[in-house]
C-alpha cells in the first residue's frame, strides 16, 4: 500500500456499476484508495457481490431491524467511523440521510445523480428529462446536503438526448458518463484538490 492510499466507503442500494467501476478505477486506473466497507440498505442488492468478490467487506443494514430512521443512521454513522474512511462515496444509494449522518462527516460524502443537477433531483431523472424534452442531460457529481440532491456540484458530463429515446436508452448513454465521471471526482476529493465556497466548487491551480 502506498502512502497515499486512502480509504473510501460506498453505499449503495442496487446493481452497483458504478461501484464496480470505482473498484476497476482502483485496480486498473491508479485511483489511490482502498475501499474499507460497502454498506447496503438492501439484502439483494447485487453490489453486496461485487464486493465480496473482490474480498471487501460488505455489509447489509437492515432498516426494519432499527425502530427509526435515526437510529439506523447513527448505526450506520458507528460502523463508518470504526472503518476510518476519508471519503463516502454514495452509488446508487436510495436513501435520504438524516441530518445527523451529513454532519458526523462534513464535506466528506458525495453522490453520482443521472441528470444535470439542478435540474431533475429525486427519483427517475432520466424519465423527467425525456417529458420535459431537454435536448441534454447527463450526469452530476456532489456533495450531499441535507436536501435531495441539491448539494454544491463537482463534475458534470453532458450527453445528447434523442428523439429515438427511451428511458433505458438515455440511461444507458449517461450510465457510460457515470462510470468515467465517479473515479475522477472522488481522486479530486481525496487529493484535496477541490476548495469548496458557498455553493460553489473550484478546482485549486497547481
Ligand atoms: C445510477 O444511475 C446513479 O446515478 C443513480 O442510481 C443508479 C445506480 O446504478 N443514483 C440516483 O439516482 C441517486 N439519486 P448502479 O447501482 O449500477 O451504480
Amino acid at each position: 500500500m502506498g502512502s497515499q492510499e486512502f480509504k473510501i466507503a460506498v453505499l449503495v442500494s442496487g446493481r452497483g456499476t458504478n461501484l464496480q467501476a470505482i473498484m476497476d478505477a482502483i485496480e486498473h486506473a491508479g485511483l489511490p484508495a482502498t475501499i474499507a466497507l460497502v454498506l447496503s440498505n438492501k439484502k439483494d442488492a447485487y453490489a453486496l457481490k461485487r464486493a465480496e468478490n473482490h474480498g471487501i467487506e460488505a455489509v447489509f443494514l437492515d432498516p426494519k431491524s432499527f425502530s427509526g430512521k435515526l437510529e439506523y443512521d447513527q448505526a450506520m454513522i458507528d460502523l463508518i467511523k470504526s472503518k476510518s474512511v476519508d471519503l463516502i462515496c454514495l452509488a446508487g444509494f436510495m436513501r435520504i440521510l438524516s441530518g445527523e449522518f451529513i454532519h458526523a462527516f462534513p464535506e466528506k460524502i458525495i453522490n453520482i445523480h443521472p441528470s444535470l443537477l439542478p435540474a431533475f433531483p429525486g427519483l427517475h431523472p432520466q424519465k423527467q428529462a425525456l417529458e420535459c424534452g431537454v435536448k441534454f442531460s447527463g450526469c452530476t457529481v456532489h456533495f450531499v446536503d441535507e436536501g435531495v440532491d441539491s448539494g454544491p456540484i463537482i463534475l458534470q458530463s453532458v450527453v445528447p438526448v434523442y428523439d429515438s429515446d427511451d428511458e433505458e436508452k438515455l440511461s444507458g448513454r449517461i450510465l457510460e458518463q457515470e462510470h468515467i465521471l465517479y473515479p475522477k471526482a472522488i481522486r479530486l476529493c481525496l487529493l484535496n484538490q477541490l476548495t469548496l465556497s458557498g455553493k460553489k466548487v473550484m478546482q485549486k491551480k497547481h
